[in-house]
């Protein structure tokens, strides 16, 4: 899979997408990132990626030219599936969608900033609008991490250990349930005996019925959604 993310802040990125799971993933070719400085394609000798809003609003907004220059620069190379527009207006995203972003090909992802990009960026080259949660960010950059890391993590050969993106918080609308590990007892409180037994289908049981308690408890939400 190959994610272009536009960006007037690359430093931001940089650390969050070159190290753990994304950077084994880059390094074993089942992701390539590359991450573009919008900046780089203005013409103009001050570099200028925004500019006043028309009818006088407050605020800058980010201007068409360099935006279009680079994606389009984009495309002429190889097509892509979405080209994402990170904003708080945007649809909001979770584990489905990570699912669904993490089986196409290309992706583009534009990281909005100041108050806003030129409606016409949206209009004519946004495919799909992505927020990360109902607050405001200072920019689209840790929405753009946020996604990123979602979707390469669940890229089959990602994670060492198959199963565990398989069983993830969220992969069937449930919670995880609790996990353990030694010592069997720590300042006398004792991990559940279950987990001790050995009774394989026993403990797939209780884990199933956790996550489904804790569900139950703590997002209810998640046991009326639909699929
Ligand atoms: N940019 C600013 N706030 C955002 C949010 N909540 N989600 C995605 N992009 C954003």
């Amino acid at each position: 899979m190959r994610i272009d993310i536009l960006t007037v802040l690359p430093e931001l990125l940089a650390s969050p997408l070159n190290e753990s799971i994304l950077k084994r993933a880059q390094q074993k070719g089942l992701a390539e990132i590359r991450v573009h400085n919008i900046r780089d394609y203005t013409t103009d000798k001050h570099r200028q990626v925004d500019d006043y809003p028309f009818g006088g609003e407050a605020g800058m907004v980010m201007k068409p030219e360099p935006v279009f220059r680079c994606i389009e620069g984009l495309k002429a190379e190889r097509s892509y599936d979405e080209v994402i527009y990170t904003s708080p207006d945007g649809i909001r995203y979770d584990q489905h969608e990570a699912n669904r972003l993490s089986t196409l090909e290309n992706i583009i992802i534009l990281c909005g900033h100041y108050k806003g990009l030129d409606y016409r960026i949206r209009e004519h080259l946004v495919t799909c609008e992505i927020s990360i949660g109902d607050y405001v960010l200072t920019g689209g950059e840790l929405a753009a991490a946020v996604i990123v890391d979602s979707v390469v993590r669940i890229i089959p050969g990602a994670i060492g250990d198959e199963a565990s993106a398989l069983t993830d918080c969220f992969q069937d609308n449930l919670l995880a349930p609790p996990v353990y590990t030694r010592p069997a007892e720590f300042n006398g409180w004792r991990v559940p005996e279950i987990l001790l037994s050995g009774n394989f289908a026993e403990i797939d049981k209780w884990r199933e019925d956790q996550a489904f308690e804790r569900t139950r408890r703590l997002r209810p939400d998640l046991l009326t959604e639909e699929e």
